[in-house]
């Protein structure tokens, strides 16, 4: 394979989150990002659409439609009989301002004009381009929400029509739903917290943006997990910092000599349930990274995104409960355990970063919805979360069984499915030779959304397989389309 389809291959492998996109667009996008990024720069050769589509496993006519929609849009010029090659986009952007160009040529509109960082994270853009069908990972079950408990009290909080709940939140969010989730934290997580510590954040989005300005420079390093949740990867990517994929295996993220010879500002990793792997991070590992952290003068950000769904065993502690040189920030969120939409997130902060946490969180922020804060820590403190929890726990569990028992009976030999009792998704564990971004995008033409495994990976994919979501199915689709899932990932094997 040459250096430009490798490179290709790897940025394909990037834009794996949009599986339901067709796997022209994809190239497109690819192709169009690496020549953002210079990474595939000005007059560079292109391979021809025979060797690329031979070494990217595909269709020559997707690869020859591919290059056309590039050239059209002037990413790429072709010179007959003797190939495709990348323009010069600094002369085509000269061209556009008028810079030695025909009269005639139209200016690109002010406001279109991107930075150089806006383009380079609008490259990758997922958008909302993902709709939600059977088996997508992480969607919770919307229909078990209890609309019309939430509407009570909800209705109570505006009745009270107390003006302090609709200005700007201070002081790190709505103190009694601070209250509550500093008990629950306690108790569930064992995470070691005063009601002060903690900051409500509009997700986790939020709360890893936040560290990663207060934290961190331009050009600092991040351990991150590989593969990773590609949100936090975006957050730091977008704040400039450097990333240092390191490897998870069974027990969650493993440093080698070569990880312990960098210096890190932050470490982002998911111990309670890893994502997307769903590795549980062992008890050595917890004390050998917080032993690096305090070594390396690191933070550690712990985002425990999904530790809710347990389904057999105890609640695993939480890794900031181990920590005794407040070095963790924790992070947690009412996305999956709720619905996303509510954007309400908590962040745990060691007692020395509160002042400035709080401070940021206002001037950055101008932090609001005060009254679904005030509803939310009534839905706490009245003890519907904890019934909530326990019930859709029930349901999730039993159609995790469920897709498991379906998948089970039809996967051929070779192909296993992830052990691990937690989460939203089940990962189904392909071997090498599977192309399992060639699997989701087949999966996706049957209306099943599942993601390839080795597109989370910033590295060489070590494991190759699906995430296959199963919350917000009901047990009908969950037969129905476990059959046709499997039946496509047993083709997939075969061939
Ligand atoms: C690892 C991980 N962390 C956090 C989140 C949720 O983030 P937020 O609170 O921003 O919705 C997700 C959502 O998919 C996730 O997969």
């Amino acid at each position: 394979m040459s250096p430009t389809s490798d490179l290709l291959a790897h940025a394909l492998a990037q834009t794996g989150f949009h599986s339901r996109l067709s796997q022209q667009r994809r190239l497109y996008e690819a192709a169009k990002a690496a020549i953002h990024q210079q990474r595939l720069g000005a007059g560079s050769k292109l391979p021809s659409s025979r060797d690329l589509a031979r070494d990217l496993g595909m269709a020559r006519n997707t690869v020859i439609a591919a290059f056309e929609q590039l050239a059209a849009e002037g990413y790429v010029v072709s010179a007959r009989g003797s190939g495709t090659y990348v323009a010069d986009l600094q002369a085509h952007r000269a061209s556009m301002r008028g810079v030695g160009a025909a009269p005639q040529t139209r200016s690109a509109p002010r406001h279109a004009r991107l930075s150089r960082r806006g383009q380079e994270l609008t490259a990758y853009a997922a958008g909302p381009q993902f709709e939600i069908q059977p088996f997508a990972p992480g969607e919770p079950d919307f229909s078990s929400f209890p609309f019309k408990l939430w509407q009570r009290l909800q209705n109570r909080v505006w009745r009270e029509a107390r003006h302090d709940l609709l200005d700007y939140g201070q002081s790190g969010g709505h103190l009694p739903l601070r209250r509550a989730i500093t008990e629950y934290l306690r108790i569930s997580r064992s995470v070691k917290v005063e009601v002060e510590q903690v900051m409500i954040t509009a997700g986790t989005q939020q709360s890893l943006d936040l560290c990663a300005q207060l934290l961190a420079d331009a050009g600092d390093t991040a351990w991150v997990e590989d593969p990773c949740y590609w949100g936090a990867r975006r957050v730091f990517q977008a704040r400039e910092l450097k990333l240092r994929p390191i490897t998870v295996d069974a027990d969650g993220i493993a440093l080698d000599e070569a990880d312990l010879a960098t210096k890190p500002r932050l470490i982002y990793v998911t111990p309670s349930h890893q994502y997307p792997t769903g590795a549980v991070m062992s008890l050595a590992r917890r004390r050998e990274l917080l032993g690096a952290a305090v070594r390396k003068d690191a933070w550690i950000l712990e985002d425990d995104y999904d530790s809710e769904f347990r389904y057999t065993g105890r609640p695993l502690a939480a890794l900031q409960g181990l920590d005794d040189d407040d070095r963790v920030l924790y992070m947690g969120t009412f996305s999956k355990v709720l619905y996303p939409g509510i954007k309400v997130g908590y962040l745990v902060v060691p007692p020395a970063l509160i002042a400035a946490f709080r401070s940021a969180l206002y001037d950055l922020q101008r932090p609001g919805q005060l009254t679904v804060q005030a509803t939310l820590a009534d839905f706490i403190t009245l003890g519907h979360f904890t019934t909530h929890v326990r019930k859709i726990r029930q349901t999730y569990g039993a159609r995790r069984e469920l897709l498991r028992r379906m998948l089970a009976q039809q996967l051929p030999a070779g192909v296993s499915i992830s052990r691990e009792e937690s989460g939203l998704h089940l990962v189904i564990e392909l071997p090498d030779h599977v192309d399992d971004v060639a699997l989701a995008q087949r999966a996706a033409e049957a209306q099943i959304s599942v993601k390839a495994l080795s597109t989370y990976y910033m590295e060489a994919p070590r494991r190759r397989g699906l995430l296959v979501g199963y919350a917000y199915c009901t047990p009908e689709q969950i037969t129905d389309y476990g059959r046709l899932l499997g039946a496509i990932i047993a083709a997939g094997v075969r061939a």
